[in-house]
């Protein structure tokens, strides 16, 4: 049976705005969170606290935190690649960090600047420091069935960066298919690799959807058991480091699957569908969601 209860995890503030060319003010990018919140999304992504020079859109990280009003029930989740990262975020209390990784030393090296190896001996203290602070601390994993650089990355590169997040301590792990080119069979062998090391309730599926294939590698990871879910509103985004990469799935049509599935997310679908037409018109962009231009145009 398909999981009875599905958390999507919003990124579209952090992951969907971090590639945006245009700047986008702080204010709009705190309305959207307050958007986000008042539709019922209890996980989101609001920033990331990396180098302004290689992410010049994240820059505004600390206004952004400190102009948020807080929902209680409510998890707001940082990025922080490195030691600085992180004592930048920690001013702003986060609920949670992001640690990101890659299944591909390419890509790696283009997105944080160092392998593997050194990625997980950088992340090492930064989880440790917020272990110790009682913050959550999440890993992404790129490149999970796919690279730009290297093309196909096997199950096996999952695994052992998996094993290697669960070593220093990460607590949850989210297999992310950067550039979309996973299929559901693919995708599933990318998640059994991270379930080798973390429990079904603390493994995500992180998927963008440059070829189409992101609802249909959520409906594989349902199939087994996985829960957890980053998508973003109206399908906002891309990486600075994976050109012609799209955005994630729009969190409007995995909450129209859902529902359609019988299977219960909290969250309100016209009301998400307000947000993100909302920051589509701050930003000038047609709507990303099927299911938002199709409600749209009733
Ligand atoms: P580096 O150049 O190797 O770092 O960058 P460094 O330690 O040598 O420092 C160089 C300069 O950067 C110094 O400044 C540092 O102070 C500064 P300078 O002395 O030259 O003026 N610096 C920082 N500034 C602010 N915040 C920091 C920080 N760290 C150093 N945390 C670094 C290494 C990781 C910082 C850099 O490569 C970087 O910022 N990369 C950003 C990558 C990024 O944000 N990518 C997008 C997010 S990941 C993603 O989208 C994938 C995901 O969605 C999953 C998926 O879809 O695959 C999560
Ligand atoms: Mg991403």
């Amino acid at each position: 049976p398909l999981p009875s209860r599905v958390t999507l995890v919003e990124v579209g503030p952090r992951d969907g705005l971090q590639n945006e060319k245009q700047p986008v003010a702080a204010a709009h990018k705190i309305a959207l969170v307050h958007a986000l919140q008042g539709a019922g999304l209890r996980e989101i992504e609001v920033t990331s606290f990396v180098s302004p020079k290689w992410v010049p859109q994240m820059a505004d990280n600390a206004e952004v935190m400190a102009g948020i009003t807080r929902q209680p029930g409510v998890r707001y989740s940082v990025l922080t690649p490195n030691l600085k990262g992180w004592e930048a975020a920690v001013a702003t209390r986060p609920d949670e960090i992001v640690v990101f990784g890659a299944a591909s030393e390419a890509f790696s090296q283009r997105n944080i600047n160092c392998s593997i190896a050194e990625s997980i001996e950088r992340f090492a203290p930064v989880v440790q420091a917020a272990r110790a602070a009682g913050v959550k601390v999440r890993a992404a994993i790129s490149c999970a069935v796919g690279c730009p650089y290297e093309g196909d990355i096997a199950p096996e590169r999952v695994e052992l960066v998996a094993r290697l997040m669960s070593g220093i301590g990460v607590q949850h792990v989210g297999v992310a298919d950067t550039i979309g080119v996973g299929t559901p069979r693919r995708v599933q062998a990318a998640l059994e690799a991270a379930l080798r090391h973390f429990p079904i309730d603390e493994v995500s599926g992180h998927f963008h959807d440059t070829y189409g294939m992101a609802l249909a590698n959520v409906y594989a990871s349902l199939e087994l058991g996985i829960h957890t879910f980053d998508t973003s509103v109206s399908g906002l985004g891309g990486c600075p480091y994976a050109k012609g990469a799209t955005g994630n799935v729009a969190t409007e049509d995995v909450v129209y699957l859902l529902q359609g599935l019988g299977i219960d997310t909290g969250i309100d679908l016209d009301a998400l569908i307000d947000a993100g037409a909302a920051i589509r018109a701050v930003l000038g962009q047609p709507n990303g969601s099927r299911v938002a231009r199709a409600l749209l145009a009733r």
